[in-house]
């Protein structure tokens, strides 16, 4: 069902705008959590039972409740709003036209766990989306929402805006943490959590855009209004991205549990140009591949997608038509993913760049069965044993793009050519720099 919770204001006249948020009721959440105790504010989400929107899916509340309370440092948090993962553009949207929504569950996250500064981690190439929150900042720092004493008994906030440089790999939070401390992009090994052992060495908790920004409605509404949306264990609404071979390609927001179809054919408009469907990635793109018919049975939430062998990821579908070549698809996935390990581990930094290699050998018409087999062996063992989830993350795709689709490759490699794409090599998809 549509039900707009986080888009409410979008498409409204300047509604990036502190008078205009205001007017619509903004600010009223962050009032309302003042006047409770914080351990009140944190049960209230947890009781919520919302889950973080960047990726990962960890209850919000449970996160926060790891921060120490009576510690003798500084805590932070850190929003994510680096949005790299293919597919996904979400994030940018909210960051666009609705800042403030976002800030005020930045104000009310900092009340619930006691934090005095808040960074927001914005990825580079968004230019306007960094203005209008530059411009939001300022305005609720002028009105007193942020700065020196913000609820009149001595609660004092700051945000800073740090902008990153282009790495995907800086959405992953600790690798974030390194980029807000000024170092290289290079996620930490974990443990430590960020909780114990973030930013500087200090608590530090890491939320994304999407999730704050249900803040203030959960507070307005009570945990047990939200939790009522969506599913038993999915609860709520989420912003879905939707993107590649369909009509209408956008940001939908519906209530978790609804039905892929339902979004793909009563929003999104159906396949493009009325061919039939071939693949669903469901969650970004290192979520499992689903096939047409997985993807027209599966509900989007947690636990469907799980049953159905995937992820609900960023909630970022990308939809792929009968005549798209799957090798092809997997290429441009893996040529990204080589290009964006950091390098620090040996199975990750070789194994991507190998099954881009592979790829390519296998799409210009040359490749062999071996290299079929070694290809899987590779994405078969790179996982779970590196640093952060990048490896897992390129892992996910081939493997599951060669066992439902072991045919195209076995095709490619047989008979030397593409029937989808007449062997249009495209160089672009060669050489990681
Ligand atoms: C390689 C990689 C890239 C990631 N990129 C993002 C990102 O761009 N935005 C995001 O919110 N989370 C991203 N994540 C997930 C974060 O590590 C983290 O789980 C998330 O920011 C926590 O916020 P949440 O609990 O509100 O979802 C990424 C994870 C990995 C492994
Ligand atoms: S898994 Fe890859 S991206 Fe993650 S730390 Fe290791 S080398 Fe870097």
């Amino acid at each position: 069902m549509e039900r707009k919770i986080i888009s409410k204001n979008f498409g409204v006249e300047d509604s990036w705008t502190l008078p205009v948020y205001e007017a619509n009721g903004g600010y009223a959440a962050m009032r309302k959590a003042f006047g409770m105790d914080p351990q009140a504010v944190l049960e209230e989400v947890k009781a919520s039972k919302i889950r973080g929107r960047g990726g990962a899916g960890f209850p919000m509340g449970l996160k926060w409740s790891f921060v120490p309370r009576d510690i003798d440092k500084p805590k932070y948090l850190c929003v994510n709003a680096d949005e790299g993962e293919p597919g996904t553009f979400k994030d940018r949207h909210i960051l666009e036209n609705d800042p403030h929504m976002m800030i005020e569950g930045i104000i009310i996250c900092c009340w619930a766990v006691g934090i005095r500064k808040a960074f927001i981690y914005i990825r580079g190439e968004f230019h306007k989306q960094c203005d209008r929150l530059d411009s939001a900042v300022r305005e609720a720092y002028e009105k007193g929402y942020l700065g020196r004493n913000i609820n009149s008994d001595g609660f004092d906030l700051d945000i800073v805006v740090h902008r990153g440089a282009g790495a995907y790999i800086c959405g992953e939070e600790t690798g974030l943490i390194e980029s807000v401390e000024g170092k290289r992009g290079q996620p930490r090994m974990k443990p430590p959590f960020p909780a114990l052992i973030g930013v500087f060495d200090c608590p530090t908790v890491v939320n994304n855009v999407e999730t704050l920004a249900a803040l203030p409605w959960i507070l307005q509404n009570g945990a047990a209004a939200y939790a009522a949306i969506g599913t038993e264990k999915s609860s709520g609404t989420k912003l879905w991205s939707i993107s590649g071979h369909v009509e209408r390609p956008g940001v939908y927001e519906l209530d978790m549990g609804v039905p892929l179809r339902v979004l793909l054919e009563e929003h999104a408009g159906g396949v493009r140009n009325g061919k039939k469907l071939k693949a669903v990635i469901p969650g970004g793109s290192s979520t499992p591949v689903l096939t047409a018919e997985e993807a027209y049975t599966v509900n989007l939430d947690y636990e469907s997608l799980e049953k159905a062998g995937s992820m609900l990821g960023s909630g970022a579908m990308i939809i792929i038509d009968e005549e798209t070549c799957m090798v092809w698809v997997l290429t441009i996935l893996e040529k990204f993913y080589a290009h964006e390990s950091c390098g620090q581990c040996p199975p990750c930094r070789e194994g991507t760049a190998w099954m881009h290699r592979l790829l390519c050998k296998i799409e210009r018409g040359e490749g062999t069965l071996e290299d079929l087999d070694k290809l899987e062996d590779i994405a078969n063992n790179i996982g779970g044993k590196t640093i952060c989830v990048l490896s897992d993350a390129a892992a996910m795709p081939a493997q599951s793009f060669i066992k439902k689709f072991r045919h195209e490759f076995e095709e490619h490699i047989k008979t030397g050519h593409c029937r989808f794409r007449d062997n249009k090599w495209t160089a672009a998809l060669e050489g990681v720099h």
